[in-house]
């Protein structure tokens, strides 16, 4: 009876899986969240194979690059490690992933900034608009089906749209990250993805997370400027955005259950707090009942298997 009146269902083809990749050998474990690691390439297409083995039809790709500069050049190397990374996997697995690649500066800037930053500090938004630009074309060029910019630079959808256009990828897709928050919750990520910035924080890019009315204009900027999917961002505390989004606009929407979001279930349920597998699908079937068509899981292996066994 319960299952026949249920009216949301979770299903593995709605998880993304984030994959971080880095320029060596062997696996890094990630501090604070518990089965994630910094993977190689030939690795992370190993997982790959184990998300589409499971049904989980994408990956959201985030390189963690040995080298860093003041611009964040090496993000728009094309053989940097994203795009190795997306040119092995479509080698390996062809179309049956979807392959999201992640465009941000702030792995590779050594301000760890989204954006490239001038002599006081402070973002400049034009210039880090052209580098996001020809990130995400050097991305395109390699084969991602998704763009997923998370910068929160202003403007940045629009170029993108345009330079990947005049690059010849006008078939490329935006995922947008549309409605992100200056967050405490993204603590573990900044550790995985050596991304912290050293100066600063990242309010005056990233949204206040009180402004709910703010976060559903910026959906609305985003798909304006040729956003084909937009995601709210972390979606615990946003679940509230993630409806009124919902709601507004016919784009469909994707909600990223952030690291520190995965690290508190994973913390509680070790000390015999909580039970991992039911406050986990518990919290994503909250994510989609709320409006999300896509979820950005760090858990989407293990959700997908503990759907697959009932
Ligand atoms: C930065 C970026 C962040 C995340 C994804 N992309 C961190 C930040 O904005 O500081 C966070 C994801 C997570 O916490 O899981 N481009």
């Amino acid at each position: 009876m319960r299952a026949m009146f249920a009216e949301t269902r979770l299903t593995p083809d709605r998880f993304i899986l984030p994959i971080f990749i880095h320029d060596h050998d062997d696996a890094a474990p990630i501090d604070g969240m518990p089965g994630q690691a910094r993977l190689s390439v030939a690795l992370a297409v190993d997982q790959a194979k184990a998300a589409a083995a499971v049904g989980v039809k994408g990956v959201l790709l985030f390189g963690v690059p040995a080298r860093k500069d003041h611009d964040g050049s090496g993000a728009a190397d094309p053989d940097g490690i994203v795009p190795r990374t997306v040119r092995a996997m479509r080698d390996a697995l062809g179309d049956s992933v979807v392959l999201v690649a992640d465009c941000c500066l702030c792995s590779y800037t050594d301000s760890g900034h989204c954006g490239i930053t001038n002599e006081r500090g402070v973002i400049d938004n034009a210039r880090s608009v052209a580098q996001l630009a020809a990130v995400a074309t050097t991305y395109a060029t390699a084969g991602a089906d998704l763009i997923a910019p998370s910068d929160m630079m202003d403007g940045r959808v629009a170029a993108i749209r345009q330079a990947m256009s005049a690059a010849g990828h006008g078939d490329t897709g935006i995922l947008s990250y549309a409605a992100k928050s200056a967050s405490a919750f993204y603590g573990p990520f900044r550790d995985a993805a050596d991304c912290a910035p050293q100066q600063g924080d990242r309010r005056a890019y990233q949204l206040d997370p009180g402004n709910g009315r703010e976060a559903l204009r910026a959906i609305l900027r985003d798909v304006e400027e040729g956003a084909d999917a937009v995601i709210v961002k972390p979606a615990g505390t946003a679940l509230d955005i993630i409806a009124e989004a919902r709601a507004t606009t016919n784009v469909p929407i994707a909600a990223y259950q952030v690291s520190g979001e995965f690290a508190a279930l994973h913390a509680a349920a070790e000390r015999g707090w909580l039970d991992l597998r039911a406050a986990t699908l518990e919290s994503l079937t909250a994510i989609h009942r709320a409006g999300a068509d896509l979820i950005v899981t760090y858990a989407a292996l293990d959700a997908a298997r503990w759907l697959a066994d009932g």
